[in-house]
Formats: structure tokens, C-alpha cells, sequence
């Protein structure tokens, strides 16, 4: 279809199936964009674990390097120096492309970056009509890295906004189409919507032919309403 990006994480239990995919596919490798996420409980944070799980993850999903691996959650033996130590030295052995993190704050972003020696890539965090995030997208700009949205269609429910359903039917496109195209329409964001069914994934990429208007994108921003759907005990904004 043309997807390039495929995110996946060792906590989803799926990278083998994952990798399946990538072999069967005419794809070659070097074109895919492949990112996995180190999971603070059914992974491990510490040095030593960050090392072990990078290489596990890379086995099951019948690859040499990963385009980007993450810190799943700041959470359990998540520390900045040691964690982060590791993952430097991931990218400094050529196995990992570029570092991210996920389910951060601004402080923990900070922290993360000073502990870094390689630039800080992504921040992956929950991002959707109902969680706009304009902090955390002011910081990806300032520090000149990508927010990743996770949840951007707020797990269906933006779709059934009437704010969204308007313009949706005022551009004769899906509503899945407008908010994806908002959600990408701030600068540094790019999204990561979960979808089953062929007619879903075509509808979430032809989202990038949408060009919403100012006052589209100005009134989709005015949305009051408030939702999180992911939560874990821990998680910094608690
Ligand atoms: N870093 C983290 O901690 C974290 C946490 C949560 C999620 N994520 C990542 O984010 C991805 C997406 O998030 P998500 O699954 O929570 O939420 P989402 O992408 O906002 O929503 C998925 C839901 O929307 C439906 N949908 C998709 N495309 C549609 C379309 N064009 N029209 C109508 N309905 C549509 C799907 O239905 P169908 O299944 O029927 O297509 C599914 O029920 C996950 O796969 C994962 O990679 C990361």
C-alpha cells in the first residue's frame, strides 16, 4: 500500500510475526522504517537488560538493526545515565539508528537529552483532538525532534465529534482523514494510527493527501474536550 513505518514493541508480543511480514514482503529492508520499544517490566531498564532486549527484539524480528528503538515508559529501573548509556552504545555499535523515548514529560525529556550523546530522535506519547499535547509538541520544536502520535484517532471516539464529522463531510472525506491530517498538520508530529481492515489502512494513508484549511485546523484546536485512554501506575503526568 505504501506504509514505510511500522512500530511495533516488545511488549505487543508481536515482533515475530512482525518480522514474518517484513520477509514476505517485496519491500527491501533498507526502505522500511522499523521502530521497537524496551518495555521497563516484561523487558528491563537497566544497562545490562537494555542490551539483552535490544538483541532479543532484533532476533525476533530477523533483523540486523532497528531505525529506531525506544524507552517504552520511564517507569521501574528506567534511571537516565544508566538506561540511556546503553542505548548510546546500541548507536555507537551501529545496531541502532536512532533513540527514542515514550510516555516522557518535559522534565524527563531534559533529562533525557543531557543524558544522551546522541541526539534525542522521538518522543512517541499519546496525541489526538481529545489530548492535544502543546507543551510537549513546543518542546519537540524548540529541541528539534519528532513527537510520534500514538492513539491519534483517540481509538475511534474523534471520529464520532461533530466538529470533526462537519468538516469531514465539508471536504467530502472520512473523519479518520481530518484528524489525521490535523494531527500532522503540527509542525515536528507524525502519526502512528492502529487499523485492521484493508479499507482503514487506505483511508489512514490517503490522510496525508488532506489538506485542511486554517480554520479547519483552528476549530479541531478549539475542542474542549478531555480524554486519555493509556494510563499505567508511574506514568509522570500522575
Ligand atoms: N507508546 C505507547 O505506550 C503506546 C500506547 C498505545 C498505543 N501505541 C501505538 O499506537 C498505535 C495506535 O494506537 P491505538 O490503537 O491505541 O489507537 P488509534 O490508532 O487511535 O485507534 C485505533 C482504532 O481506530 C479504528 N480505526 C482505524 N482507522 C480507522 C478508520 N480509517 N476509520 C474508522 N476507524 C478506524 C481501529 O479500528 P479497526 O481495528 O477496525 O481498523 C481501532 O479500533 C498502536 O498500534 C501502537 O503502535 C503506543
Amino acid at each position: 500500500m505504501g506504509y514505510r513505518h511500522v512500530d511495533t514493541a516488545e511488549h505487543y508480543g508481536n515482533e515475530r510475526a512482525v518480522g514474518e511480514g517484513l520477509t514476505r514482503a517485496a519491500v527491501p529492508r533498507e526502505e522500511v522504517f522499523l521502530a521497537t520499544k524496551i518495555h521497563p517490566v516484561t523487558g528491563g531498564l537497566t544497562y545490562e537488560e537494555v542490551l539483552e532486549e535490544a538483541d532479543a527484539s532484533m532476533n525476533r524480528l530477523g533483523v540486523d538493526y532497528l531505525d529506531l528503538l525506544y524507552v517504552h515508559w520511564p517507569v521501574g529501573d528506567y534511571e537516565a545515565t544508566e538506561t540511556l548509556r546503553a542505548f548510546d552504545d546500541l548507536v555507537e555499535d551501529g545496531l541502532v539508528r536512532n533513540v527514542g523515548v515514550s510516555n516522557f514529560d518535559i522534565d524527563l525529556l531534559d533529562e533525557a537529552r543531557q543524558a544522551l550523546e546522541a541526539p534525542l530522535f522521538a518522543h512517541q506519547v499519546e496525541l489526538h483532538p481529545f489530548l492535544p499535547q502543546s507543551r510537549l509538541r513546543a518542546d519537540a520544536q524548540t529541541h528539534d525532534y519528532t513527537v510520534v502520535a500514538y492513539s491519534p484517532l483517540a481509538r475511534g471516539e474523534a471520529l464520532d465529534h461533530p466538529t470533526i464529522r462537519d468538516i469531514a463531510e465539508r471536504h467530502d472525506t472520512s473523519p479518520a482523514r481530518v484528524c489525521l491530517s490535523w494531527v500532522t498538520s503540527h509542525d515536528n508530529v507524525v502519526a502512528i494510527p492502529k487499523a485492521t481492515s484493508r479499507q482503514h489502512l487506505e483511508d489512514n494513508l490517503a490522510a496525508s493527501e488532506l489538506e485542511l484549511d486554517e480554520d479547519d485546523i483552528a476549530s479541531i484546536d478549539a475542542i474542549e474536550q478531555r480524554k486519555r485512554f493509556v494510563e499505567r501506575d508511574g506514568a509522570p503526568w500522575q
